[in-house]
């Protein structure tokens, strides 16, 4: 469990314990028994389960009770009675985050959003939306299809994160080069605030200059200054032509030249920048061995580069006259362009399938971090030669280390720096930390660049923020939920 694995984490004293009259209150407030996992009266233990332990499998709580709200004013009425009984809670969208903040730490009751998924309005003139934070990402982009339109973020666990978890830790992913951060592109939110009161904040307008934007302390917040229940954002126009390119490089300077060749050539039609090193190719093809490689021969790097414009024949056009310059140049070795829609989502899995099969042999070390350009890579480098040094990564059981990796959003100065591990082993995590942290820090770097702070981040916070800033969000904290 996760108390085990951190001893000097204690759970306070001044939170209740679940009891049996608390589980009571909430079946009667909630009426149907499937909006209750009672881990207290029944032995719901493997009901339970999953949302005690997070997708990594490396944070596990100990919670006895699970809720699941109908609507807003539920979110509310749960909020005000754990409020006033003293009952920690946390609250979980589809628990796909990275960093353990999804999950409890010990006996907090989950609030589980997934019941409030509905869609409840889409104007198709302005592009805007309004919908439950329990919606799945993928299921509401599909929706947008249907109209024309697109959802503004797209990320590899889109098939069962929730909009609402995304908004509330600010997820970057894999077109934030075309579409910018959700800071820009929601336009409002309601939110239960700790003590249960409701706060609506669901404008429909892109302008709204009247005060202080106070939506925006909710998006990124993870959950730490209430509940998102709802949603509203600025949906963009789906583009007609996708088009997708798939290269080898030989250096990290390459990548450098590559990407800015493509910002030139391809300007506005330019809709991701993902790089992938050998390592991180390597590990997925071992993961999915039948799986045709794009290309021949291995690489040092790798870019997926992506497309989105209104006109196909134009920009395979243009994608292609790009390439041939940028082969001719040397700035890539060798690349492919999908040909059809099939290949365009193979070409995407050799991106998006990296963090499952990264973890396949047991666990990952995971540092989302950013870090000015010309010196991105160079962590993944520093931190093997270390790894190395210490003699923990081999080919065997003996070696808890398998390999390092970077992977992630070049458009963005966003890498991610993955160790695949067989187990999780504080020899390995001392050779990491706070080593990552400093190098990071010394570069001016953010120690989370889009996963947020969790609770594996949470006492690193000063690596990236100083103490004039964590104060002032001391404060917030304090004046959104004094208990
Ligand atoms: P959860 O994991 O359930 O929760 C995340 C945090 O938000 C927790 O602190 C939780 O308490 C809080 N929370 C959840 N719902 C609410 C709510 N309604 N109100 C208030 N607080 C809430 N992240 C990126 O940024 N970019 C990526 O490209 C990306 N790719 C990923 C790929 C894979 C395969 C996986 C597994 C994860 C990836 N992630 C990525 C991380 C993760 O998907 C995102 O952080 C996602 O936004 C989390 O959404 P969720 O619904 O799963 O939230
Ligand atoms: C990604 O870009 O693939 C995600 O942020 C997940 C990860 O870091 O592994
Ligand atoms: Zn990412």
């Amino acid at each position: 469990s996760t108390a085990e694995m951190y001893p000097s984490l204690k759970r306070d004293p001044k939170y209740a314990e679940v009891t049996k009259e608390h589980v009571a209150y909430f079946k009667e407030l909630l009426g149907s028994s499937s909006a209750v996992i009672d881990g207290v009266n029944a032995d719901a233990a493997g009901d339970i389960e999953p949302f005690n332990e997070d997708w990594l499998h490396k944070y596990k709580g100990q919670c006895r009770l699970v809720l699941k709200p109908g609507s807003t004013e539920d979110v509310s009425n749960i909020l005000k009675y754990c409020n006033e009984h003293k009952l920690a809670v946390v609250p979980q969208g589809g628990n796909t985050g990275l960093v353990g903040g999804s999950v409890p730490v010990f006996d907090e009751i989950v609030i589980s959003m997934a019941r409030m998924n509905t869609i409840h309005s889409f104007d198709e003139v302005s592009g805007s939306l309004v919908a439950d934070a329990g919606c799945i990402l993928e299921v509401v982009d599909q929706f947008l299809a249907s109209k024309g339109y697109i959802f503004p973020l797209d990320l590899g666990a889109k098939g069962s994160c929730h909009i609402g978890g995304n908004v509330a830790t600010n997820a970057g992913g894999l077109r934030l080069l075309r579409y910018g951060s959700l800071h820009g592109s929601v336009l409002g939110l309601e939110a239960v605030l700790p003590d249960g009161t409701i706060l609506n904040d669901l404008g429909t307008l892109r302008k709204n200059n009247t005060g202080f934007d106070l939506k925006q302390l909710h998006i990124g917040a993870e959950g730490t200054i209430g509940i998102i229940t709802k949603v509203s954002i600025q949906c963009p126009q789906r583009s007609a032509a996708v088009n997708v390119a798939y290269f080898g490089l030989e250096s990290f300077e390459k990548v450098q030249e590559a990407f800015k060749e493509a910002k030139k050539q391809l300007s506005e039609i330019l809709s991701a920048f993902e790089l992938m090193d050998l390592k991180s190719q390597q590990l997925v093809s071992k993961v999915r061995p039948d799986v045709q490689k794009p290309l021949d021969d291995d690489h040092p790097f790798y870019c997926l580069i992506e497309t989105s414009g209104s006109n196909a024949e134009h920009d395979y056009a243009k994608l292609e006259k790009f390439l041939e310059d940028v082969m001719a140049k040397e700035i890539i070795s060798d690349g492919v362009v999908a040909q059809d829609e099939t290949q365009v989502k193979t070409l995407w899995s050799w991106r998006e399938g990296v963090p499952e099969c990264i973890g396949h042999w047991g666990g990952t070390y995971k540092y989302d971090v950013s870090i000015p350009i010309q010196d991105m890579y160079q962590i993944v480098d520093d931190v093997h030669a270390r790894l190395l040094e210490a003699g923990l990564v081999g080919d065997t059981d003996e070696y808890p280390v398998i390999g390092t990796s970077g992977y992630g959003h070049m458009g963005d100065a966003n890498i991610h720096l993955n160790i695949a591990v067989r187990r999780y082993d504080s020899a390995v995590e001392k050779v990491l930390e706070p080593y990552v942290y400093e190098w990071v820090a010394g570069r001016k770097g953010s120690i989370s660049a889009e996963h947020g702070l969790g609770l594996a981040k949470k006492n690193y916070i000063g690596y990236s923020r100083d103490e004039t800033s964590i104060g002032l969000m001391k404060q917030i904290k304090h004046l959104y939920d004094p208990a």
